[in-house]
């Protein structure tokens, strides 16, 4: 068994890379899990996807398999179908799970209150009755900043209390409740929760991308559909926050930055029981205008915007203590700012309708 060095010696472990083993990736299809299914193939691991392709495309699989020469297998499966995961299990030998798969816009669940705790909670219930059922106790979750709540300060601290303040981040709170309380019962469990702060950006081959379904919630994919012509200007929620320039900060970080990151907390899990958390962030925050400014400088022409009033629920501002990552860990961010709009707008510009060759048939209900 390969080991770690010891933090005892202040020196930052380097999370040593396991052996090939098999991955099931939930919601591998996605904007986040399809550029960790590319990390872990490029890591050497064997891949299978579950997902019910309810808000991405099995092209961005096709593709990860053109840039990587690997094949993930593909299931198209709802967690809420518990058969149905049963059965990818019984199919495949399983070493470990990257638990992507779920409803995720903070505004919708606010919306859809039912919707969220069903296919969130319950699916996950689903994965980890299948997982413990046959011997496959090795977990690496996709939780949330979101779950740092209103109160807390910043730089956020994992050990910090939680209290998420929406439906979305109070099933990502209650999932890592969940995995707790199963690791505290069951010294069997290896498990790693992950706290995402503002994830952005593409793989440079411009291959593979965030490709949000209608309207974008979140403010570079907005940026990118204004800068390629698909949205009239940006709107920017609120100028008169008591930030720098007005403008409320992020902790942005780069997604191939955060798909090594699930690497690293795969291989460290690896040989350790137990349930860990950690924010991956870039421990800087950014603004609104900054990051405009920034895309402006990707596409090299200014991007129209207008600033308008807070969005509900929004916070000033919040960026993460990422310390513990790098220590435990060996990972930290690469990528700056910059660079996430260079590779965002790459792909936004080859693609224009995302993974759609053309512009999606409006809904019959838009
Ligand atoms: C960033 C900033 C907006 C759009 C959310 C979820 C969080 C996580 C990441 C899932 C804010 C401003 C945005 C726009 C704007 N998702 N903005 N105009 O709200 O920090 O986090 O996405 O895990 O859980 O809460 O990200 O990109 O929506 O907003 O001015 O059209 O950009 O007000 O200040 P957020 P965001």
């Amino acid at each position: 068994m390969l080991q770690h060095r010891s933090t005892e010696s202040g020196v930052a472990p380097i999370s040593a890379s396991v052996g090939t083993m098999k991955i099931l990736v939930t919601g591998g299809t996605g904007y986040i899990g399809s550029h960790t299914v590319l990390s872990l193939q490029e890591a050497g691991h064997d891949v299978v996807v579950l997902d019910n392709l309810v808000n991405s495309s099995e092209e961005s699989l096709r593709r990860v398999s053109e840039l990587t020469g690997k094949t993930a297998a593909f299931h198209q499966v709802d967690l809420v179908d518990e058969p149905a995961v049963e059965a990818v299990f019984d199919q495949h030998q399983i070493d470990a799970v990257i638990h992507f798969a779920g409803l995720k816009a903070v505004g919708e669940s606010v919306q859809e209150p039912l919707a969220y705790y069903y296919n969130n909670i319950v699916g996950t219930l689903n994965l980890l009755r299948a997982m413990d059922k046959h011997n496959v106790r090795s977990i690496v979750f996709s939780s949330s900043a979101t779950v740092y709540g209103e109160h807390n300060p910043i730089p956020y601290i994992e050990k910090m209390e939680i209290g998420a303040n929406n439906p979305y981040g109070r099933t990502k709170e209650q999932i890592e409740d969940i995995l707790s309380d199963l690791g505290n019962a069951d010294d069997r469990w290896h498990i790693a929760l992950l706290r995402y702060f503002n994830p952005v950006g593409a793989h440079p081959s411009g291959r593979i991308g965030e490709d949000p379904q209608g309207i974008p919630n979140n403010l570079v994919p907005f940026i990118a559909q204004v800068a390629v012509g698909r949205r009239e200007k940006l709107m920017v929620f609120g100028g008169d926050y008591d930030t720098p320039d007005g403008t409320a900060q992020r902790d942005y970080i780069h997604v191939v930055d955060l798909a090594d990151g699930h690497v690293a907390a795969l291989n460290y899990i690896a040989e350790r029981a137990g349930v860990r958390r950690w924010n991956l962030g870039s421990g800087r925050g950014s603004s609104v205008l900054e990051v405009l400014r920034s895309f402006e400088k990707a596409v090299g022409q200014p991007i129209p915007y207008e600033i308008t009033g807070r969005r509900a629920g929004d916070l000033p501002a919040f960026w993460a203590d990422a310390s513990s990552a790098l220590a435990d860990l060996g990972w930290s961010t690469t990528k700056t700012v910059d660079q996430m709009c260079e590779d965002h707008w790459r792909w936004q510009k080859n693609n224009p309708y995302g993974y759609n060759a053309a512009e999606p048939a409006a809904a019959s209900n838009a």
